[in-house]
């Protein structure tokens, strides 16, 4: 039977009543996706870095106490926004000085797949939980970023809800487009899909410009629209698109970092080698007085059972040196697994310590690489013996 439009449009209905029941899946019943993590009294008095006794004095004080299960009594654990509210009492609180800059990250390559978004998502939940604030600026018109917090972009979001309207001029800053995720500490500039077009906007506004310094504006509106609310911010991360176009390359110019995932394989190494030669000629081009803070490779899925990807590691590690991360963020089947559940392995209820391990020490690498960006962090970091 031939197939044309009235079966499209019946498939999509479908579509769109499947999707409506797979989001309410992930959600609490007010339909609400919510963080339910809580930590113990000695996760606490850990995060915190005071006593367990500390804790508990000081709970009375600041009017800060342990959720207790009703029925019996017994302490269930704290909320994060507690710990931080503790953590701001006690002057524990990691945050950058007001004179230390904001550290805009991207988290990009050319590569699809690499684990550009997850890597975007599990970074910003590291940090929110050592209490940053943390902004992700989804910048991918897939929106993957936006959907691992609960939304469904196409459904929930338009055009005007993305960085987008900001570019077109109808916005003074970015805090329109901001929304509070169920994740304490992290907000986000969603994303969705018609937020493609911006990438011909602007090559059709760059390809029009009359004179170099016009041409330059456009490649700076991303710089732009996060230097109006990167103030509120530790880290701002940018979750790029697969590609090199005007989006990538505002990200570039916006940023002062950057994380390259990079799995131990040829052809994703071949595109990372690529990668870097595009930036080059890029920033050569547009912004040839242009620092960053850091640029770090970083192995992704990692599967250290196999002999030839450790190989390969060991090639990158020889030939990168400092530009490549000493930990890896290995393949795992919680990432997949915690995702069909629309959660990740920091907000799951039940720990999965081995996980956890592996992304905490990759991730306190990336931490330190932030503070070192971070004058008021110098003298800790000393003290820690990180520099
Ligand atoms: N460490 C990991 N272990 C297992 N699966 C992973 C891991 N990292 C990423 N993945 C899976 O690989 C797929 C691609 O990851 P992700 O979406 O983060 O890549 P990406 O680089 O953002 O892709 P795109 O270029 O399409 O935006 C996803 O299905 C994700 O769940
Ligand atoms: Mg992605």
């Amino acid at each position: 039977m031939v197939k044309g439009i009235e079966y499209l449009t019946d498939i999509i209905e479908k579509c769109d009543d499947a999707l409506d029941r797979l989001v309410t899946l992930g959600m609490s019943p007010n339909n609400e996706k919510q963080f339910e993590r809580r930590f113990s009294v000695a996760e606490a008095a850990s995060m915190v870095g005071r006593t367990r006794n500390t804790l508990y004095r000081l709970g009375e004080e600041i009017g800060v106490s342990p959720d207790k299960n009703p029925a019996t009594n017994r302490i269930i654990g704290y909320k994060l926004e507690q710990i931080n509210k503790m953590r701001e009492h006690f002057g524990t609180s990691p945050r950058r000085n007001n004179d230390d800059k904001c550290s805009v990250i991207a988290v990009q390559s050319f590569k699809g797949g690499v684990s550009k978004s997850v890597t975007t998502v599990y970074l910003a939940q590291y940090l929110a939980l050592k209490g940053y604030r943390v902004l992700i600026v989804d910048c991918d018109s897939q929106a993957s970023a936006t959907s691992s917090f609960g939304f469904v972009p196409d459904t929930t979001f338009d055009i005007k809800h993305t960085i987008a309207r900001f570019l077109e001029g109808e916005e003074e800053d970015l805090n329109y487009a901001i929304i509070e995720t169920y994740f304490p500490g992290i907000d986000l500039v969603p994303s969705c899909l018609p937020l493609y077009e911006t990438e011909f906007d602007l090559f059709n506004a760059v390809s029009h410009a009359e004179s170099n310094e016009e041409r330059a504006e456009y490649y700076n509106e991303f710089a732009n629209a996060i230097a109006t609310v990167s103030d509120r911010y530790d880290v701002v991360l940018m979750d790029s698109p697969p590609s090199l176009g005007m989006i990538s390359i505002n990200i570039l110019v916006a940023a002062n970092a950057i994380i390259v995932p990079t799995p131990p394989s040829l052809y994703d190494f071949a595109s990372t080698a690529q990668y870097f030669r595009m930036v080059k000629r890029v920033i050569a081009g547009i912004a040839p007085n242009k620092e960053y803070d850091f640029i770090k490779v970083m192995p992704s899925k990692v599967e250290r059972g196999k002999a030839r990807q450790i190989d390969f590691l060991n090639i990158m590690r020889d030939q990168f040196g400092n530009s490549i991360l000493k930990s890896v963020f290995a393949l795992t089947s919680a990432i997949p697994n915690t995702a069909s559940l629309y959660q990740t392995v920091y907000d799951q209820k039940k720990k999965d310590t081995k996980v956890l391990q592996m992304l905490d020490t990759l991730f306190s690498e990336l931490e330190t690489e932030i503070r070192r960006s971070w004058p008021s962090h110098e003298l800790a970091l000393e003290e820690e013996g990180v520099i």
